[in-house]
Formats: structure tokens, sequence, C-alpha cells
């Protein structure tokens, strides 16, 4: 652990001349700041601590590497090369235009909610947001099931389409103070109506699910992806979409899930942004 400590230091301390436009990017705490809590944490021997932080500084690290969005840096949308076609590439970065006051409202909890929040929180890039908010709506969506709430950030992303077709989100978390973080902000979204949270292991909880699935969104446990996926197959529609986070990154520990969702006659799986974090898209086929 010590010599974990002492490279992560020195790399750190090599990192901070960058500290400038890694604190620019917006959900990133500043590595200073991160650097001081890995020294206090380091002081006090807190071993949780210094684990959570050294997966900030990776995940700070891997964001700047890619840039917001999930594009790896001097390179195009998709991984392509800069200025492809003719366009520059930050015409394709553009960020969403709202429609109404609503969505002005909602986009405004989002983009703070990344910039101050999300530390710790294991949230989806607002590309992937935006990615789940445009099939979410496309497929005309009555009834998302979210599991992996944390404080909320992807489930508003949701919340932005099913405002539109007239839907409700049922999100699942297990952690009482990510939940209650989350709570907060669909009430400050103003889209609590349409959201029911179940605390709890969502591995018991989903047997409670009763009403057919138009979008499943899987988030929490890697490992466990393919009991959730086990368990709410049957009751997704057929049409309905089963949407994988972290297919990309965390591919090794859902290997079984990938394999299920790629060998099945009765599904399509294509996979998303997979510069970023990565999306399974699966369709059951009707
Ligand atoms: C990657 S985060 C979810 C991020 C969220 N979807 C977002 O983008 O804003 C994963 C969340 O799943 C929760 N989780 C892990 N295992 C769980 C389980 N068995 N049941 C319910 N929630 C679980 C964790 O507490 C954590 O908040």
């Amino acid at each position: 652990m010590l010599r974990t400590f002492v490279l992560v230091f020195v790399l750190a301390t090599a990192l901070v001349g960058t500290t400038s436009l890694l604190g620019q990017e917006r959900g990133a705490a500043p590595l200073t700041q991160i650097l001081d809590d890995l020294k206090k944490a380091y002081d006090a021997n807190d071993r949780e601590k210094m684990g959570q932080l050294l997966k900030d500084m990776s995940e700070s690290a891997q964001r700047f590497e890619r840039g917001i969005g999930g594009r790896a840096r001097g390179m195009g949308p998709g991984g392509g090369p800069p200025m492809r076609g003719g366009i520059a590439p930050s015409t394709f970065d553009s960020p969403p235009v709202p429609k109404t006051d609503d969505d002005k409202k909602i986009l405004g909890v989002l983009d703070d909610m990344y910039s101050n929040q999300s530390r710790g929180m294991m949230n989806v890039s607002p590309a992937d947001g935006r990615l789940l908010r445009l099939l979410t709506e496309a497929a005309g969506a009555k009834h998302v099931v979210e599991i992996g709430t944390s404080n909320g950030y992807s489930g508003i992303w949701f919340c932005l389409a099913l405002r539109t077709t007239g839907g409700k989100l049922t999100t699942h978390e297990i952690d009482a103070r990510r939940a209650s973080l989350a709570r907060e902000n669909f009430k400050r979204a103003g889209v609590a109506e349409i959201v029911t949270l179940v605390e709890g292991d969502a591995h018991e909880t989903v047997k409670n699910i009763k009403q057919p699935i138009d979008v499943l969104f899987l988030d929490a446990d890697k490992e466990g992806y393919i009991d959730y996926f086990n368990k709410l197959l049957p009751i997704v529609r057929p049409g309905g979409l089963i949407l994988a986070h972290n297919t990309s990154g965390q591919a090794g520990a859902m290997q079984d899930y990938i394999k299920a969702v790629t060998t099945n006659p009765d599904l399509e799986t294509v996979f998303q942004n997979t510069q970023g974090e990565g999306i399974g898209v699966t369709l059951k086929k009707r």
C-alpha cells in the first residue's frame, strides 16, 4: 500500500502541472484537492478513503484522456480523425438545445450535478446520458427500470424523455445516502412525481416489478448484470430495449451478460460510445 501511495503521489505531483486543465473539467474535483485529501487519508491510515480517492484520480485521468463526452483526445467523434468530412469536431460536441423552459431547467440541474456533485457518484458521462434520453424518447417508453440510481443523474436524463412520452421511471439503489441525494435531485429537477425510487438490494427488489418494461438500464454491480437480465428479460416487452453501461471499460466483469445478449436469437445487440464507458444496446425482437 505504501508503495502504491508513493507511486501515486509522485505521479499526481507530476500531473499538478495540468491541474488547471483538469480542474476545468466539469464534474472532476481539482487534482490538487484530491492530492490533499489523499495525504490526509494516508496520515489517518484510512485505507477505504485512499481507495476511493485513487479511483477518483483514475476516473479524472480517464476523462481527461477522453475529453468530456467520451471522445479520445485529438480524435473526432467515434474515434475518427479530426475534421472528418470537413466538419469541425466541436460541431459534433454541440450541447443539447432546450425546447421548453422545463427542458432548460432540467438540463441546468444536470449540468450543476455533473459539475458539483459527481465525485464518487460514478455517473454516466453527459454523452451517455444524451444517448439514454434519445433512445428512451425514440422508443416511446412508458416504463423505464434503472438498476443503480446513485444520486439520480442518469435517472434525470431518462426523465427528460419520459416527460414527453408520458412515462415513468422505477429506479433501484442499495445505498441510503445516494438514494437520499437522488430524491433531492429529482425534486429540484421537478420530476419527482414520475419517479419511484426503490431502496434495497436490487437482486431482491426487482422481483416485485410487475409492469412491463420498455427500457431496462443496468448500471449497478457489473457481475450482477446477468442476474438482473435473467430475472427481468421475461417482462421486457417485445420491441423494448436493454441498455447496459460500462460495456467497454468493465466488460471483463460482465462476460456472461455480454455472451447472453450476443448469442440469443431473440435479441439484437450493438455496442455504442465504445471510446468512452460503452453502452450495450439490446433490442428484444418482436
Ligand atoms: C455506477 S453507479 C450508478 C450511476 C447512475 N446510474 C448514474 O449514472 O447517475 C452504481 C450504483 O449502483 C448501486 N448498487 C450497487 N449494487 C447494487 C445492488 N445490488 N442493488 C441496488 N443498487 C446497487 C451503487 O450503490 C451505486 O450507487
